[in-house]
């Protein structure tokens, strides 16, 4: 039955371990005015405390629509549930007047080098970011919200992502493979010691955020195919020298363990660790770069096939951040003109900010920037 708790200073499913399946789904708001924003606030607040708890939805006069899909059972298991809610920065571009609390760093998403992005795919004025332990609960999730909404929110894109069940929220916790087959998440940051979120993660007193931001964070969205046929006919020494690691253990080149730690400083000429490999590029372990750490959460998705009869497949990449230039934006410059982007393609995702917590049950998300 496993509930995730609702109420808090911050949002779950930003600290929590990710679970089996991950969606992100964007949205245009509709509402008309301020007001109907309020409403929107409110409603996603008591749907998604509903739905993370579970429980046993009212029963309907039967010439009425049920009261829920039904697709879990007449009864709501929580199933580890997270929806997490995030705005994106068309959301504050005059239609609601909320220009001047706009969060100082959230913009729409630029093309990078390597990005291909395709406008079906990209941006949006809210994104719900659904997690639990099996799909069967984020498409329910989904429905019910669209279903409580319909003349609040309209559904731009939507993407599922999945994580190997190794690493579904059981310990002992292994990190899981992404479809290039590397350990991913080995050197994140570590969401349970809570003074290293309030310095990377949350939105400070000090940032210079409008006073409603206070323990919110940027969240990214990259959708990221990966060229996987290209791949699987790529020597494991060359996989190994893109990455950095070993693909076994997901050890640093040249050591032993997952969770050693590089020494660039006596690599100087990157003889073990190349000096473009993706960890070295991504976290270059100075003094200088001390300030650019992300909290990675990325699911793996599968959309069948394109039209060029190639696996549709990829990395569903998804960063949490206190400051989005010093975070993400940063790390991927870095990243541009990495080898690894022979293997992939952004073609999708955006920018959002994902909103404080509600800390009891009088009060609803995003009620500090009503
Ligand atoms: C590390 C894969 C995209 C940031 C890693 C690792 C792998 C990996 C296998 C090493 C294990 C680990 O520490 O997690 C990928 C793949 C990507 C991708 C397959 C695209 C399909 C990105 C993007 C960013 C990013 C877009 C951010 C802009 C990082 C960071 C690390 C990392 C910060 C940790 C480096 C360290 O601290 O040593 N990635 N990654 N990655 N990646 Fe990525």
């Amino acid at each position: 039955r496993q509930a995730v708790g609702f109420h808090g200073s911050h949002q779950p499913g930003i600290l929590n371990p990710p679970p089996a399946a991950g969606m992100v789904a964007a949205f245009d708001v509709l509402a008309p005015d301020r007001a109907g924003l309020e409403r929107l606030f409110r409603l996603l607040t008591g749907r998604i405390a509903f739905l993370m708890a579970g429980g046993m939805p009212p029963e309907a006069d039967p010439r009425f629509p049920p009261a829920d899909s039904g697709i879990l059972g007449p009864e709501i298991v929580p199933d580890g549930l997270t929806v997490t809610v995030a705005l994106g920065a068309s959301l504050f571009d005059g239609r609601y007047g909320l220009a001047a609390r706009k969060p100082v760093h959230l913009e729409v998403m630029r093309r990078f080098p390597n990005d291909a992005l395709e406008r079906d795919w990209c941006h949006g004025d809210l994104l719900l970011q659904v997690c639990a332990n099996t799909p069967q609960s984020t498409i329910h999730a989904l429905r019910d919200i669209i279903k409580a909404a319909p003349d609040l929110l309209r559904l731009r894109w939507r993407l599922d992502g999945t994580l190997p069940p190794a690493s579904g929220g059981q310990a002992p916790r292994q990190t899981p493979r992404n479809l290039l087959g590397f350990k991913d998440g080995t050197a994140n940051l570590d969401p349970t010691d809570p003074a290293l979120m309030e310095r990377h993660i949350w939105v400070g007193p000090e940032d210079g955020e409008p006073a409603w931001a206070r323990g919110g964070s940027y969240q990214v969205v990259r959708i990221i195919r990966n060229f996987v046929e290209r791949w699987d006919r790529t020597p494991l020494q060359e996989q190994q020298q893109i990455f950095g690691r070993d693909k076994r253990e997901g050890a640093p080149l040249g050591l032993e363990r997952e969770h050693d730690i590089p020494d660039y400083a006596a690599d100087a000429e990157g003889k073990r660790i190349p000096l473009d490999a993706h960890i070295r590029l991504a976290n270059p372990r100075t003094p200088e770069t001390a300030d650019s750490l992300i909290l990675r959460r990325p699911f793996n998705y599968d959309r069948g096939v394109t039209r060029a009869g190639q696996l549709d497949m990829g990395l569903l990449f998804i960063c949490f951040q206190r400051n989005l230039r010093r975070g993400f934006i940063a790390v991927q410059e870095r990243l541009n003109g990495e080898p690894l982007e022979e293997y992939i393609k952004p073609t999708g995702g955006g920018y959002f900010f994902a909103l404080p917590g509600v800390p009891d049950p009088g009060r609803y998300l995003g009620q500090g920037l009503i």
